[in-house]
């Protein structure tokens, strides 16, 4: 593949990774990603801006055979899929200086045995000149990481926004062709990265307002040539507010708690709440991600394992919790054969996020009538605390 022209001298040099399945080890990535690295051309230098995932090593390789002279690889973010070639790169070009934030410099030392006599940090709004272009550093910490920064090009109105704004989406489009499309991968992308950032992003939403930006070419997926597109995206989701929906994480072994599943999420629909539930068996995490980034009640329904909620629960509410979500009440519902901690254990996992606990419903056995009637009144429960936020 050739450069890709974003604007004239500045051009896509990253990797298209169509097939990769998981992230971290963790993310399923059912559309794959790509790894956007940027080469900017002034007058008298060039600038690398980010490198690519190791594993696409070959790709940038090929890119570079073309660039005769670098003189500034610029490191947005230290994290490997972008900072992972950056050795390979200084080698490369034994004249280049590497660019980063003092914090990001710290990480590269440390995870990749950058030498620190190639890097120069540069401070929050400090700007080096290319001859005919400028590239100015916005330090923006905990996008996703404690040292992440986005790098705004002044003359071609152009913001290089590191993981901010990306999406795991492999596509042979540059720029975004269909809003609708690309919407699903985008929150899914905030839900699983940023989600637990929000007041941060608000702030930096806030500090992009002052910049005029033509395009947001961010790290993963395609980029904005109508960056309000996903500003607008990113300002909704940011938000604390939520929406008449409920998340059922659940699970179930021989069917009762299936059965309570089942009961509950026809009695709030009854009710006029929205139910996402996912079979913790077999669901895809990056959906429950993404419907917590409206989800106003979260009921995680598991039966008991040993007296202890079933594994694959446990692990969906680490998650959960982890993503810091904004949902504001949550509960238990389950079935136990003869003992069970089922509610405090669950419960005790939810530190990161402090919804209101509703009365939880665990029974013995297959639900009965009255176990039924338990969860009617458990859905009152939640359309009264939704009709009390007005989402109902
Ligand atoms: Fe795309 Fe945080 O790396």
């Amino acid at each position: 593949m050739k450069p890709r022209v974003v604007v004239d001298g500045v051009s896509w040099v990253g990797a298209i990774d169509w097939d990769r399945e998981l992230f971290d080890a963790l993310i399923p990535l059912p559309e794959g990603t790509t790894y956007n690295a940027y080469l900017v051309e002034g007058s008298e230098k060039t600038a690398l801006v980010d490198t690519v995932d190791p594993r696409t090593a070959a790709e940038l390789d090929a890119f570079l055979d073309g660039v005769d002279t670098l003189d500034y690889v610029v490191a947005n973010h230290a994290e490997q899929d972008h900072a992972g070639q950056i050795g390979a790169v200084l080698d490369r070009y034994p004249d280049a200086t590497l660019l980063c934030t003092p914090k990001c410099k710290g990480l590269l030392v440390d995870e990749l045995h950058i030498e620190e006599a190639r890097v120069q940090a540069v401070d929050d709004g400090e700007t080096v000149s290319l001859g005919d272009r400028t590239l100015e550093f916005l330090h923006m910490p905990w996008v996703h990481w404690p040292e992440t920064m986005t790098t705004y090009l002044r003359e071609d109105n152009l913001l290089f926004s590191c993981d901010f704004f990306g999406s795991h989406l492999a596509t042979s489009d540059l720029f975004v062709q269909d809003e609708r499309m690309q919407y699903e991968p985008t929150k899914r992308y905030f839900a699983e990265i940023m989600m637990p950032f929000r007041s941060l992003i608000r702030k930096h939403l806030e500090r992009l307002d002052d910049y005029e930006i033509d395009v947001i070419c961010p790290s993963h997926g395609p980029l904005y040539d109508r960056p309000q597109l996903v500003t607008d995206w990113y300002r909704e989701w940011s938000d604390e507010s939520t929406q008449n929906l409920v998340l059922i994480p659940w699970i179930s072994m021989h069917g009762s708690t299936r059965s309570m599943v089942n009961h509950l999420a026809g009695a709030l629909i009854d009710r006029g709440v929205r139910v996402a539930p996912f079979d913790l068996a077999v669901a895809d995490l990056g959906r429950i991600a993404t419907e917590l980034v409206d989800a106003t009640t979260v009921v995680i329904a598991t039966p008991a394992m040993m007296i202890g909620p079933h594994p694959k629960v446990a692990y969906a509410t680490f998650v959960v919790n982890a993503l810091r979500p904004k949902a504001k009440f949550a509960t238990v519902v389950g079935s136990y054969g003869w003992a069970n901690k089922v509610v405090e254990t669950l419960t005790g996992m939810l530190t990161a996020f402090k919804p209101e606990l509703l009365e939880p419903v665990l029974i013995k056995g297959a639900p009965r009538e009255q176990d039924l009637a338990s969860l009617d009144k458990l859905a009152d429960a939640i359309a009264e605390k939704h009709r009390e936020a007005g989402l109902l």
